[in-house]
């Protein structure tokens, strides 16, 4: 998982207990034992006896740092109760990988190991992550379990499609792990924008003065990227129009590319209908080359002018549309942020405006913002740029009109 969409804040103290059954995909569940620990979650595992044959014991009790449960007949457990005292006070159970046959047993209520009596006693959220070849996801039997699975409220965790450890190509494979990670992550995260829709810009725009060169910005995407990946998992839809970044693209988001600010308003424009919030966290270039020449320029002489010409301002065009959402602003100031921040929330007529210095916010993980609004400025502490993202989100949600 990236760090800069990192938000830990929703996993951590949390007790997940990982059930490991026996699929080749259970070589996966090591890693994802070690991205819920990133994220702070207390992490114990119980492993069957198939996944033993995949994966060792003392692998998963190396990595989560809690002993591995294995028997239902462990006399360590309360009263010589495994199941309940691995139950006791858990957020969450996560079987990954369940394998075909474990969705079957769990499906029919089974329970005669630990993992299925520890499903079946459960008075938390149980998720699974099927992982199995490409016949075995397909035949009937097993959509059937899946959808008695999902009616008893068991969240389904892909899977995804591709390569096969059998050489088949299909549906089938488990989810990665750091997709497994986020996935558990926006599932404790409140769903503060359930059903709404969010159009986000992020990232530098280019404007090309030939095929080779051009105008543009050291802006990383970070925070945009993070702010989408925060209303992705506080349950809203997201469009992203992103200019040229080496980012990947957050669980739950879709992403439009572009490159300079004339197709940023475009792609903005289109993905408007419907939406309700616009966040505007791009670093679009106010000036574009008044020409693009189609052939790289030659050397001419010691100096060089590229005459430039304004770009439209994306965000107040938004923001002064009679239809217009809930429109965010961002402001990178290098001095004096309450006056330019304020001013440019006023201007630009935005009911909420996120300000930041460009030492402090401009390319790095980390950000230290000053929300302005209608009620004056609120100041967050320093921090990643995920966790900053969700107080944002939070700070939005206050504000926004109910729906
Ligand atoms: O990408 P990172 O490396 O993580 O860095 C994040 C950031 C510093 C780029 C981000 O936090 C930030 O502050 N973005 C706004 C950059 C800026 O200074 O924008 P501005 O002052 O030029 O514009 C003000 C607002 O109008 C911004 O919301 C901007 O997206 C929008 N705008 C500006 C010009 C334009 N032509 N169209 C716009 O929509």
């Amino acid at each position: 998982m990236q760090d800069y969409i990192n938000d830990i804040d929703g996993v951590r103290g949390r007790k997940i207990v990982l059930g490991v059954s026996g699929g080749i995909a259970a070589y996966k569940a090591a890693e994802l034992v070690r991205a819920l620990k990133h994220l702070g979650a207390d992490v114990h595992v119980a492993l069957t006896e198939g996944g033993a044959r995949f994966v060792s014991a003392l692998t998963f009790q190396a990595l989560s740092g809690n002993r591995v449960w294995t028997d239902l007949w462990d006399g360590k457990g309360d009263a010589g109760m495994a199941h309940i005292a691995l139950g006791r006070g858990a957020d969450a159970i996560l079987v990954a990988p369940a394998t075909a046959d474990t969705l079957a047993r769990l499906a029919q209520g089974r329970a005669d190991d630990l993992l299925t009596t520890l499903c079946l006693a459960r008075d938390c959220p149980l998720l699974v992550a099927p992982a199995m070849n490409r016949q075995m996801w397909e035949h009937p039997a097993t959509q059937r379990n899946l959808a008695t699975l999902a009616g008893d409220g068991v969240l389904v965790l892909g899977p995804a499609t591709g390569e096969q450890a059998c050489g088949e190509v299909g549906p089938g494979r488990m989810l990665e792990p750091e997709e497994l990670a986020d996935a558990m992550l926006a599932f404790f995260t409140p769903k503060l924008l359930a059903g709404r829709k969010v159009v986000l810009t992020a990232g530098p725009t280019f404007e090309a003065i030939d095929p080779v060169r051009g105008v543009t910005n050291p802006s990383s995407g970070k925070m945009g990227y993070a702010l989408a990946a925060a209303c992705a998992r506080a349950g809203s839809a997201v469009a992203l129009v992103s200019g040229p970044v080496a980012l990947p693209t957050p669980a739950g988001v879709r992403r439009v590319d572009v490159a300079s600010a004339l197709q940023m308003r475009d792609e903005v424009l289109a993905a408007l209908p419907d939406a309700d919030v616009f966040i505007a966290v791009a670093a679009v270039a106010d000036y574009r080359p008044a020409t693009t020449s189609p052939h790289k320029i030659k050397k001419t002489g010691e100096t060089m002018t590229v005459e430039l010409v304004a770009n439209p301002d994306i965000l107040a065009e938004v923001a002064a549309r009679p239809d217009a959402p809930f429109c965010v602003g961002f402001a990178a100031e290098s001095q004096n942020l309450d006056d330019y921040a304020e001013g440019k929330r006023q201007a630009k007529r935005l009911p909420m405006l996120v300000g930041n210095l460009l030492a402090d916010g401009l390319g790095g993980d980390d950000n230290t913002v000053v929300i302005y609004d209608a009620e004056g400025r609120h100041p967050l502490p320093r921090a990643p740029k995920g966790f900053v993202a969700r107080q944002i989100v939070e700070h939005l949600a206050r504000l926004l009109p109910q729906a």
